[in-house]
């Protein structure tokens, strides 16, 4: 049965399924999405109450993401948060979402530092994630991370890995900007693509890459869906930083973004908008970022 909006003297109040009707998102299901051609949507939260209600939207992965430096602890960029920073809030997002009944799918970064010394090192940390209720961590680059997603998944740790703009590396990348662009560079990114899938990883999240590039390289990995972010609508998923689709930021809109809470009433109705146009391939338009 699908539900109806409920009235309330302060307007219409977005309708979504009640948890008990949705089934909780797994690897498999995310596996069989993909397989179906059904788009996955990720959306970050940082909290209990927000984490709940993008669930409630019916956003299917969220993320704990290390932006939560820029969004909630004013830093300028992802380099100074800490593991016991991400610990903390992904412990609070996995307790929202349990209180909440929710089905998401929770992933969590690993921070600058927590994964670059040794793969052992990268297992301290994911183990830290996972304890405090991830179901999956996500690192960053390809090229030496490509050992330590092995070694992770071996463990039994779902990994997500991340390639194009990496902004763990952005001092290194020379600022916020397009990945992929010459020849040389995206044949670089595909070989590391095609490594980390063969690693075993279960999602590619592809950031800021041309939209061509990223469609490509999502018909080729057919067992590692890829989520973008900046990289056009070809992708299998996407994901948006929370604060920044809800018109909120307190530095520079990234292009790619669209405010979803211009055109809705309420913070679950934005989020809705945003998995009905991710679904139906409505968001994004390619022709705003054609890289
Ligand atoms: O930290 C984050 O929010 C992310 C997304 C931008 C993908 O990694």
């Amino acid at each position: 049965m699908t539900p109806t909006p409920a009235s309330s003297p302060y307007g219409t109040l977005p309708a979504s399924p009640a948890p008990a009707q949705r089934k909780p998102i797994s690897l498999p299901r995310l596996r069989e999405m993909h397989a179906q051609g059904e788009k996955i949507t990720m959306l970050t939260a940082y909290d209990a109450t927000f984490a709940a209600v993008a669930d409630a939207a019916g956003v299917e992965c969220i993320l704990v993401g290390d932006s939560l430096g820029m969004v909630c602890q004013g830093l300028s960029s992802t380099v100074g948060v800490t593991l016991e920073a991400m610990r903390h809030h992904t412990e609070c997002v996995a307790r929202g979402l349990r209180r909440a009944q929710a089905t998401a799918w929770l992933i969590a970064d690993l921070p600058f530092g927590s994964y670059h010394e040794s793969k052992e090192q990268a297992l301290r940390s994911a183990a830290v994630l996972m304890q405090a209720g991830a179901h999956m961590v996500k690192l960053e680059g390809g090229g030496w991370t490509t050992e330590t997603v092995q070694f992770l998944v071996a463990r039994g740790i779902p990994v997500c890995a991340h390639l194009g703009l990496t902004p763990q590396t952005v001092h290194a990348l020379g600022g916020y900007r397009v990945q992929g662009r010459s020849d040389e560079a995206a044949a670089l990114l595909m070989v590391q693509a095609h490594a980390l899938q063969d690693a075993g990883a279960s999602m590619l999240v592809l950031e800021m890459v041309p939209a061509a590039l990223s469609a490509t390289l999502t018909e080729e990995l057919r067992h590692c869906p890829t989520i973008g972010i900046g990289a056009g609508v070809a992708t299998a998923g996407q994901v948006l930083v929370l604060h920044d689709m809800l018109g909120m930021n307190l530095g520079k809109m990234p292009k790619f973004v669209h405010n979803f809470m211009a055109e809705a009433h309420s913070v679950q109705g934005a989020m809705q908008a945003y998995v009905q146009a991710v679904k139906q391939g409505r968001f994004p338009v390619d022709a705003l970022h054609a890289w």
